[in-house]
């Protein structure tokens, strides 16, 4: 089972999109096994943000994302690094598949909602970065025998 990172952003706080955004992941059959909310400073920011600290629109990202509390997730499931990021949709909301979350709910490349890890390697820094390991509550859903067969 894979873990990932998934950061619901201050204007889906703001725009009260929490509930109805975490239901996507819960209705796909992902198991959510950590969540607080929480703001973001500076500093953690330059950190999560640190492949585009030097690139032009990290000055707005920064204002951005330290404006308002986030909800940090881990998020578990198979391949759940690709398939949560299928569900967000391109970066741009105004470039995102209707159906996905950003295609649906976003008309912006900068206020698009939701972050998650693009890889194995991001999904463990970006983990780290938010979650100590007491935390994460690792369970295994009483639903599984009814979300995938065994040998899945
Ligand atoms: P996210 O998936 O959180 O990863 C980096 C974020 O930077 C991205 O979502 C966008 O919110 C933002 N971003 C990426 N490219 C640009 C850009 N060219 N201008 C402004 N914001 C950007």
């Amino acid at each position: 089972m894979e873990k990932t990172l998934v950061l619901l952003k201050p204007d889906c706080v703001q725009r009260r999109l929490m509930g109805r955004i975490i239901s996507r992941f819960e209705e796909k059959g992902l198991n959510i096994i950590a969540a607080k909310l929480l703001q973001v400073t500076p500093d953690l920011a330059k950190q999560h943000y640190a492949e585009h600290v030097e690139k032009p629109f990290y000055p707005g990202l920064e204002a951005f994302i330290t404006g308002a509390p986030v909800m940090a997730l881990v998020v578990q499931g198979l391949e759940v690094i690709r398939v949560v990021r299928e569900m967000l949709g391109a970066t741009n909301g105004l470039n995102a598949a209707a159906g996905t979350i950003r295609g649906d709910f976003s008309s912006s490349r900068q206020m698009n909602l939701v972050h998650a890890s693009d890889g194995p390697e991001a999904a463990a820094r970006e983990i780290e970065l938010y979650f100590a390991a007491n935390e994460i509550c690792d369970y295994e859903p009483c639903l599984t025998p009814w979300m995938k067969a065994s040998d899945e």
